[in-house]
Order: C-alpha cells, then structure tokens, then sequence
C-alpha cells in the first residue's frame, strides 16, 4: 500500500498547495476590487462592463423560442460529447443531425415566431454555418472519420462562441 507521506507524492501535494494559494489570492484580490468598485457609482460599473455585443431585438415569442433553442443545443453538445468519450461515432452522428443540423432549420411552420427572421444577416450567417458544421460532422462521423469528425466538432463549437461574442438579445 502506498503512504501518503511517501518522498513521491510530496512535490505533487505542495503542487495543488501552490495552485490553492495562488486561488485564494486571485480571488481576494478580485473581491476587494470589486467592493472597492461598489463605492463608486452605478455608472462607473457599467463602464467596467462594457457589452460590445450587438443586441438583437425580437418579439418575446421569438426571443422565448431561441431560448429553448440554446438550451436543446447545450443538451444536444452534452450527449455528443458523451458518444465521442464511448467511441460511438455512429450515435454521435445520429444526434447531431437530428439535434442540430439543417433539418432544424425548417422547424417552426409560423414564419412570425421563427427567431432567424429577426436576425442581422451575419447573425443568421452563423445559424446557418452551426447546422452545416452539424451536418458536416454527422457525415464524417458515420464514415467512421475520427479526425474529420472532431475538426467539424471544432466547427460546430466555432459557431457557438462567434454567435455568442457578438450578439444578443437583451
Ligand atoms: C446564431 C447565433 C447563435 C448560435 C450559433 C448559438 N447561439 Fe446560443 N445564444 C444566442 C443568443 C442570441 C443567446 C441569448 C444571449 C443573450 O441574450 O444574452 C444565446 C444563449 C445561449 C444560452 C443561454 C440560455 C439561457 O438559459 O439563458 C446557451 C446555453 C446557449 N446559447 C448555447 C449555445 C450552444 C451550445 C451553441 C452551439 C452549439 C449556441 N448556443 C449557438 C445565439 C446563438
């Protein structure tokens, strides 16, 4: 059985020490910050907190069914990441076609509530280019294409965060 107290483990342990010391600091140098920050006013706050991100306004019905959206693709991520770790490429696929890929684009019949229809054209740019990439990755991965399946995941991914970065909807 292996002791704790063995020379091995030593530098290990005072490796995590080192990281928890440095965590603690980290995060009480950015609590005093941020109190400091409280004194000043409101608006000071908000200059702090620049949003660069374009907001996109929508009718709350619309707004609403994104949201569902955005909710069902971090789900849909959730399960592929889990057939990836299984080597279940074929399930992986299956997924992400059904969950994320063009076929969604035709979902909602009524053209008013279809939240793309409120979007700058380079925000539905980047709705379309997230359902290529899904369908791109379900191609590769019932090909059994482990690399080309993970370079379209990395495309998937890429689309989530640029949409993200630039826009929003409150
Ligand atoms: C075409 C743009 C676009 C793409 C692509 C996109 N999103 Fe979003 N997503 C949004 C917008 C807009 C919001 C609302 C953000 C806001 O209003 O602050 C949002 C919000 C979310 C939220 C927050 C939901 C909540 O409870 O508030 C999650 C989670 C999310 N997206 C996941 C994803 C994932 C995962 C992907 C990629 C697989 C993705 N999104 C791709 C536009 C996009």
């Amino acid at each position: 059985m292996k002791n704790i107290h063995s020379p091995s483990e030593t530098p290990r342990t005072g490796n995590k020490f080192f990281w928890l010391a440095a965590l603690a600091f980290l995060s009480v140098s950015f609590a005093v910050h941020g109190a400091s920050q409280k004194d000043d006013s409101g608006e000071e706050l908000d200059k702090q907190f620049t949003d660069f991100r374009t907001l996109v306004e929508m009718p709350d019905k619309a707004r609403q069914i994104l949201h569902e959206d955005m909710l069902d693709h971090l789900a849909v991520l959730n399960e592929i990441n889990r057939y990836l770790a299984e080597n279940n490429l074929r399930s992986a696929a299956e997924v992400a076609e059904t969950g994320m890929g063009r076929s969604l684009l035709a979902k909602y019949q009524d053209e008013d509530i279809r939240p793309g229809r409120y979007m700058p054209k380079e925000m539905r740019k980047i709705g379309w280019e997230l359902h290529y990439a899904a369908t791109e990755f379900a191609t590769a991965a019932r090909q059994g294409n482990l690399q080309k399946t993970l370079q379209a995941y990395h495309r998937i991914t890429s689309a989530c965060v640029a949409c993200h970065y630039s826009y929003r909807t409150r």
